[in-house]
């Protein structure tokens, strides 16, 4: 069954060029309720973690770097149809890609640096959540 929950990370880009809140205001205006936020900076540990899925991959020790030089937004979002809708909100992984209007396309500069993270299943969703935010953190 699907949940109504996704989660998302403004990334270190993002926050560096200063759009946390641009990029929030796109949120809300498109019906998301943050459930959970807060600004954090992840570890080499954290990030290394997060991102095992793609340990054997080329980019994966530049990925690590990119997520752990400096804070990003760490939140739990909540809308019918969660997880597709938020992926359609950022856009393509690459921002070359990524259709007019959505995140990344506005405030993404590279497929390395693409301003911001959407889990892509329920299922993630929850382990995202769950590996920033207790059960306390969520309203
Ligand atoms: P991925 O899970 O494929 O994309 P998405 O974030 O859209 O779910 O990849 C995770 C992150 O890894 C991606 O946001 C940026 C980085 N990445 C690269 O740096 N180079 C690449 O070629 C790919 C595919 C991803």
């Amino acid at each position: 069954m699907a949940t109504n929950r996704t989660f998302t990370m403004l990334k270190p880009d993002a926050v560096e060029k200063g759009h946390i809140g641009a990029i929030l205001e796109k949120i809300s205006a498109s019906g998301f309720r943050i459930v959970a936020m807060k600004l954090t900076q992840m570890t080499k540990a954290d990030a290394q973690t997060f991102y095992a899925i793609h340990n054997e991959r080329p980019f994966f020790a530049d990925l690590v770097e990119y997520m752990t030089r400096g804070p990003i937004v760490a939140a739990i979002l909540e809308k019918e149809n969660a997880v597709e809708d938020f992926r359609t909100l950022i856009g393509a992984t690459n921002p070359a890609d990524a259709a007019e209007g959505t995140i990344r396309k506005m405030f993404a500069d590279s497929i390395s640096e693409n301003a911001v993270h959407g889990s892509d299943s329920d299922e993630n969703a929850a382990i995202e959540g769950a590996f920033h935010f207790s059960g306390r953190d969520m309203f």
